[in-house]
Order: C-alpha cells, then sequence, then structure tokens
C-alpha cells in the first residue's frame, strides 16, 4: 500500500494517513457565524478520506476581517464550533482551523474603523489606508491570538494553523514591503519577526508542548521588495524555535499577487459579477488583468523552495501547491516530506484520498480555472466546473 495511506504522528495526534485539506475559504459563514452549510462542508471532507480537514480563515478578533461572512473567534459561537469538529470527528477525521488578521487589507465598512497594518499602507482592493499598530495594538493583538487558539481547542479542534502568510498581518510585519517600521517591530529581519514569533511563542507556552500548532508563511512574497526564500529559511527556523509543530510553505500577498499561491486561470469575469460595490465592479473590469498579475501553473508548483525549507529545519513541513494525483502526493513524501494539504482537488471532490485509495482515481479532473474562488465571497466556495458539467 501506497505510504500516502500510512499514519504520522504529529504532536499529540495520529494521523491516519498523509492528507490534510488545505486551509480554503468557504464564504459560508455570514455574520461571522457557523453555518449548517460550513459544519456539512468540513463533514463531508472527512467522510472522504482526509485525515484532517481545516476551517479556512477565522479571524482572531472582530477588527481582523476583510469579510462579513468571515468567522471571528469569540464565545458565542464556541458552541456551534463544537458541533463542527464532533461532527468532523464522527466521520473519522481531525480539525484544524486557520488563525489570523487581514492587517492592512481588512474592510472598514465591516470592522467599522480604520484597518490596521505594520505601517501605513494604501489597499487598492479595499479602497482604504491603514495605520501604524501602536505597540499596545501589537500587545493586544497578540493576546487575541491567545485567546483565539485557547477557544479554538475548547470548542475541540484537534490542531490550529496560524496564518503568517500570503500577506495577512504577520506576513505583513515580515515582509520589507509593507513593514516600514523604525522601531524594534521594523527594520532588519530579526526585528520584523519579534511579533510573529511572539505570537508563536505565547501560545505554544498556553496549549502546552503537545497541542499541534501548524504555522503557514510565505517561502516569497511574489515581488522583489518582499520575503524571497533565503528569508523565508531564517523565518522558517525562528518559527521553529518558538514552538511550531510544522511549517507550510506558500507564497503570495493576497493585496498584490493573490494568484501566486494559486498559479493558474485568473477568473477576473467571475471575479467582477461576484462583486457587490459598484466602483469595485468597474475597477475590477477595466483593470483586473493589470492588477491582477497572472502566474503558470504547474504541478507541484512551489516543491523547490519547500524542500530548501525542510532541509533546514527539523519539524515537519507540510507540502502545499499543485498536487493533483496520486503520483504527485508521492513525489512530495518521497522528497522528505511527511504530510501534504490539497486544496483544489478537494473542492472539486471532497471524495478524492477516498477514490485514490480504492483505486478509483489517480487524477484529478480539476484544471485550474481558479473559478472556485470568485465563486467563494457568492454564497459559498464550491467547483463551478463541476456544475457545469464541464469537468467528469
Ligand atoms: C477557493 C480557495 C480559497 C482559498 N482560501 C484560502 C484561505 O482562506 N487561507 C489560505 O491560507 N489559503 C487559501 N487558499 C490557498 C490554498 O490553501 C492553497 O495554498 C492553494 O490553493 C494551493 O494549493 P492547491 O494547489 O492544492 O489548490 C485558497 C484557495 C482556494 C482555491
Amino acid at each position: 500500500m501506497s505510504t500516502i495511506f500510512s499514519p504520522f504522528e504529529l504532536g499529540n495526534l495520529t494521523l491516519k494517513n498523509r492528507a490534510i485539506r488545505a486551509g480554503c475559504f468557504e464564504g459560508m459563514c455570514q455574520n461571522g457565524k457557523v453555518t449548517e452549510a460550513l459544519i456539512e462542508h468540513h463533514e463531508n471532507l472527512a467522510k472522504g478520506g482526509i485525515a484532517m480537514t481545516t476551517v479556512a480563515y477565522c479571524s482572531v478578533n472582530f477588527e481582523g476581517r476583510a469579510f462579513d461572512h468571515e468567522l471571528w473567534m469569540r464565545e458565542e459561537i464556541l458552541s456551534d464550533l463544537k458541533q463542527l469538529t464532533e461532527a468532523v470527528h464522527k466521520a473519522g477525521g481531525y480539525a484544524s482551523i486557520q488563525l489570523g488578521h487581514c492587517g492592512f487589507f481588512t474592510n472598514k465598512n465591516v470592522i467599522q474603523q480604520q484597518p490596521l497594518g505594520a505601517s501605513p499602507k494604501w489597499c487598492m482592493f479595499m479602497l482604504s489606508k491603514c495605520r501604524s499598530m501602536t505597540e499596545e495594538d501589537i500587545e493586544a493583538t497578540t493576546e487575541d491570538f491567545v485567546r483565539a487558539s485557547v477557544q479554538a481547542r475548547d470548542a475541540g479542534f484537534d490542531a490550529i494553523e496560524i496564518h503568517a502568510g500570503h500577506g495577512y498581518l504577520l506576513s505583513q510585519f515580515l515582509s520589507p514591503w509593507t513593514n516600514k517600521r523604525k522601531d524594534r517591530f521594523g527594520g532588519p529581519l530579526s526585528n520584523r519577526l519579534n511579533f510573529p514569533v511572539e505570537v508563536i511563542r505565547r501560545i505554544r507556552e498556553k496549549l502546552g508542548p503537545d497541542f499541534p500548532i501548524l504555522v503557514k508563511m510565505n517561502q516569497e512574497d511574489g515581488m522583489p521588495e518582499g520575503i524571497q526564500l533565503d528569508d523565508a529559511i531564517q523565518i522558517a527556523q525562528a518559527f521553529e524555535q518558538a514552538g511550531a509543530s510544522a511549517i507550510i510553505p506558500s507564497s503570495g500577498f493576497t493585496s498584490k499577487v493573490p494568484f501566486l499561491m494559486l498559479r493558474g486561470n485568473l477568473p477576473v469575469k467571475e471575479m467582477v459579477a461576484n462583486q457587490n460595490s459598484l466602483v469595485k465592479k468597474i475597477g475590477l473590469k477595466l483593470f483586473g488583468h493589470f492588477m491582477v498579475p497572472k502566474h503558470k501553473y504547474q504541478a507541484l508548483f512551489q516543491l523547490d523552495g519547500a524542500k530548501q525549507i525542510q532541509d533546514a529545519i527539523k519539524i515537519p513541513v507540510i507540502y502545499i501547491g499543485g498536487i493533483e494525483s496520486k503520483k504527485d502526493m508521492e513525489t512530495t513524501l518521497k522528497n522528505g516530506f511527511p504530510l501534504f494539504q490539497l486544496g483544489r482537488v478537494t473542492i472539486q471532490n471532497p471524495n478524492f484520498i477516498n477514490e485514490v485509495y480504492n483505486g478509483e482515481l489517480s487524477e484529478s479532473p480539476c484544471d485550474h480555472c481558479n473559478r472556485c474562488v470568485a465563486a467563494m465571497d457568492a454564497g459559498g466556495v464550491y467547483c463551478v466546473s463541476n456544475i457545469k458539467g464541464f469537468i467528469n
């Protein structure tokens, strides 16, 4: 039997196989609440054979959100989250949750205040400018990360995934593109690491030595002024020292090069159709192809950088990016990654792992049209090609 289906120990968990569902924003949390659709989505993934599913982007506080249909961690939703984790456990899987903060690309209409960031910066997608976080803001947000992590564990999550990549707040501090500070949180990488490292360190202290703390980060931001692979190696080492259980190296900056983490088609037409704001609709229609750069897709597109990070640290690196077949999953394992995350292939087919296990499938028909990305903000993520009959 393929090693894909052999167990792996991560902290206090024994994952039944090597496949973890990547955090893929579901767009199913209207008013920031857990819905039946969200529970069913993750229950289906667990039924489909994945060892651990990941509830995508959950803000650690009210101020960290870009959308109204995003979760934010609070007492009020814990019993509903508990229902979700119970449903996943009953279906035979573990549940993880991605915790983060959008920083300078939070939506001022949703959070009813000026967005916060490492340094003042204009966001062309949100049409707003953030203010620089004070030391008090940084301390309060660090504590929000800790509280949210404890609440996630109390709601039955088996692991948490801290979002320190994709241009979210913690990566805004890491990246020289967004961090122009002159204090102990800005300047050299050792300073830019201070806030994210303190977040991980305090969560580890609070959750004890064995609770799995996964950290998603960038192996490259995607622009010359941003994080490059040599910085990423040092960042991964610092996160390991701070207490991370595993690193997930991805790439891209949501507000600048959002499709670097995905590669493939740019679904500009669908993004325009799903946009509520007329100004943004017109902006995207006219300038979408200039505002959002396109990146060529290839299978296993993060492999080389991820390998260099794996060589530099002792904790597991969880491979993510462009896995589309049984052969790709086996290639990641052969390259020394003990675990991998799957995004689009499991949006296209939540039963992907079971079907590979049963020998019914060896390759996903997902064609990286990326229309699922546009769909997630229009009522909930789904494979548009499946519905329109382009696939299967
Ligand atoms: C619809 C969709 C939503 C996504 N939302 C998130 C998200 O909320 N957080 C995150 O870290 N990555 C998000 N991603 C990126 C995936 O986690 C992953 O990095 C990317 O899809 C590459 O993996 P894949 O080739 O297996 O799809 C999203 C991807 C898709 C397709």
